[in-house]
């Protein structure tokens, strides 16, 4: 069991849109493990490549039956309106209600290159619409109101000077 750090509201990492996978090798499987490893061990409901400073587009997650890894997903369809008290592990121990859409469409691809297609409603189209956000370089405080954003940025801006360390990097957790 291998467990990276994950990195938080602060690195730049988290700001970038990831890459499209090209290549399904061991290396890209060994990192997906690390990644499930790393969910279970935080422990979280997914996990995005860029939360352990990969570049790609690749996700791993866990909705309740257990861990599955998407590479190179897409939403294709979302519909309706959920609301829902969503976190994030890069953005830790704060909670907030976001809305968006009751259900989606994922499609993307297995470690094997099987397609991949999944109608998903509520918890498990929140974590796909959330972990396709990461792959885009958007946290979830991009989806607040502008007042609740205001708010959340004091309140991470005052925790990440704590989160500094002497050279002024944000410390990985
Ligand atoms: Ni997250």
């Amino acid at each position: 069991m291998a467990t990276h750090p994950i990195r938080v509201f602060g690195d730049p990492v988290l700001k970038q849109r990831a890459a499209e996978v090209t290549d399904l090798d061991g290396k890209l499987a060994k990192l997906a493990q690390d990644m499930i490893d790393t969910m279970y061990g935080a422990p979280g409901a997914g996990l995005a490549a860029p939360q352990v400073g990969v570049q790609k587009r690749i996700f791993v997650y866990d909705a309740g039956a257990g861990a599955r890894v998407i590479v190179n997903p897409a939403i294709v369809e979302s519909d309706g309106e959920w609301t829902y008290e969503e976190g994030c592990l890069s953005v830790p121990g704060l909670y907030w209600h976001i809305t968006r859409p009751k259900v989606v469409h994922l499609t993307g691809f297995d470690l094997e290159g099987n397609e991949v297609s999944i109608e998903a409603d509520e918890f498990e189209a929140r974590v796909f619409q959330h972990e396709m956000d990461h792959l885009n370089g958007t946290l979830l405080i991009e989806r607040l109101d502008p007042d609740t954003r205001k708010q959340a940025l004091r309140t991470l801006r005052n925790r990440d000077l704590a989160l500094l360390d002497a050279d002024g990097d944000v410390r990985p957790r």
